[in-house]
């Protein structure tokens, strides 16, 4: 039997592939919008509910090839498409794709490799001075299209939220040029993917397109699912997580597939496991507090940074609106309370609260962009801590800070210590009420 080593086996920051478990709420939904000549497709969901990595492993079912252009704050569409041209590079080299299964007609070739060096024409001149890409005149988005299309390829945009509204508007008018090449080229369409709440807040596209888009919501996976990744990898190292283990890994993971990766990764490092055993052993529940530990260190700049933001926040008339919001969430269950929940927490400590300051502040910790504390989940109509990690700190924090008003840095540095105390002791499971 093939050896795995560890870190293919668990991937708590890259697609899975060994491992990856079917979803099947979603599955069906993205398969279909996958085959439909034509349909474009949006795929949102909450950072972290598996959005990159269900669309690759369907992606290399469906596809024999694909592009992936990754989005940041700034970038300009011009950028993408560029990014996404010079991906065909291999396809349109004429003897590469003499030999590519793909048959790619002499005259687009012809066309490729006109438009590519036009391209370096451009970068060249401009080499010294402030560079802004131009797309050569012939590089319009049907172009793009026939490019792609011809590669019998597709065309993904990573994290596409990131970029500025304006642009976000733009991308509607390529999808919808290539809605009218599918006659053509049936597989020819852009997936873009967005760690938001609405298929809206990814591409802005008006009601004449809105049958011709299939909005896919990924939500966060299900304690079944989560489990499924635990036994689909411990069979690949043979390795018998114990059923306690099992239990407390998918509680703790809280929906969130890469925790559960790096809990199961951090359970096998500790205990040396670096790739498949060659007799099965059984780990049990003991070993959770090891991996948590080093979960700990490894979230612990990440943690600071997200409590530092939360906390910095203005306080507006007599309310400190973002401690009020956290302290009242980290009273109720992990798995996250409605608003109204959160808000009869809060009129405890603060009778007249007002109702509106609760939505405007709750909705801003969530869509902080660069770390949430807090998340949104639009099944349950829930928010919850990003990370129980958080919770646990949010817990701390309010309790230690009502009994002496300590600084914000020393808070964080006393529940690392405390937390690690706790982990020394086996005292993890009151810690984070599993
Ligand atoms: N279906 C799955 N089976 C097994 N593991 C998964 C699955 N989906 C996601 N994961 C794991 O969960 C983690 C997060 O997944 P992924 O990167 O796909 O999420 P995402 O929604 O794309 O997040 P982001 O919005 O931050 O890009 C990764 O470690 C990945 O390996
Ligand atoms: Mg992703």
């Amino acid at each position: 039997m093939n050896k795995e080593n560890v870190y293919s086996v668990f991937t708590p920051t890259t697609p899975a592939r060994l491992t990856f478990v079917e979803r099947d709420d979603v599955n069906t939904k993205l398969v279909n919008a996958l085959r439909i000549p034509g349909k474009q497709i949006v795929v949102y969901g909450h950072s972290g509910s598996g959005k990159s990595t269900l669309l690759l492993n369907k992606l290399h079912q469906l596809y024999e090839i694909h592009l992936t252009s990754r989005c940041m704050k700034g970038i300009l569409l011009e950028d993408l498409i560029i990014d996404a041209f010079d991906q065909l590079a291999p396809y349109y080299n004429s003897e590469k794709s003499e030999a590519s299964k793909t048959t790619i007609s002499a005259e687009i070739s012809q066309d490729y490799l006109s438009i590519k060096t036009q391209i370096r024409k451009s970068n060249t001149n401009e080499a010294g001075s402030k560079s802004i890409r131009v797309l050569p005149p012939q590089l319009t988005p049907q172009a793009l299209g026939r490019f792609i299309g011809q590669a019998k390829s597709c065309w993904v945009l990573e994290d596409f939220h990131k970029i500025d509204e304006k642009e976000r508007a733009r991308l509607s008018q390529i999808m919808k040029v290539f809605m009218d090449m599918a006659d053509e080229y049936p597989a020819l369409k852009i997936i873009a993917i967005g760690a938001v709440d609405t298929a809206r807040q990814v591409v802005e596209y008006d009601s004449e397109m809105r049958n011709r888009v299939a909005e896919i919501h990924v939500p966060m996976m299900k304690i079944n699912e989560i489990e499924n990744i635990i036994s689909k990898g411990g069979e690949l190292l043979k390795i018998e997580f114990d059923q306690n283990l099992i239990k407390g890994i998918g509680v703790y993971s809280n929906g969130l597939a890469s925790i559960c990766h790096h809990l199961c990764l951090n359970i096998c490092t500790t205990s040396d496991i670096y790739e498949s055993l060659d007799e099965k052993i059984t780990i049990n529940s003991e070993s959770l507090n090891r991996a948590l530990s080093l979960y700990l260190d490894e979230s612990s700049d990440t943690l600071k940074k997200a409590f530092d933001m939360a906390f910095k926040q203005e306080i507006v008339k007599k309310y400190d609106n973002n401690k009020l919001i956290l302290n009242a969430l980290s009273e109720l269950p992990p798995d996250g309370a409605t608003a109204l929940e959160i808000f009869d927490v809060i009129k405890r400590y603060e009778q007249t609260y007002p109702r509106g300051n609760l939505t405007r502040f709750i909705g801003k910790l969530c869509t902080e962009k660069e770390i949430s504390v807090i998340r949104f989940d639009n099944v349950s109509g829930k928010y919850s801590f990003s990370d129980p990690i958080y919770r646990a700190f949010a817990q701390f924090y309010f309790k230690e800070n009502r009994l002496k008003k300590s600084g914000d840095n020393i808070a964080f540095e006393i529940f690392f210590e405390h937390f690690r105390n706790n982990l020394n002791k086996g005292l993890t499971i009151k810690l984070v009420d599993l």
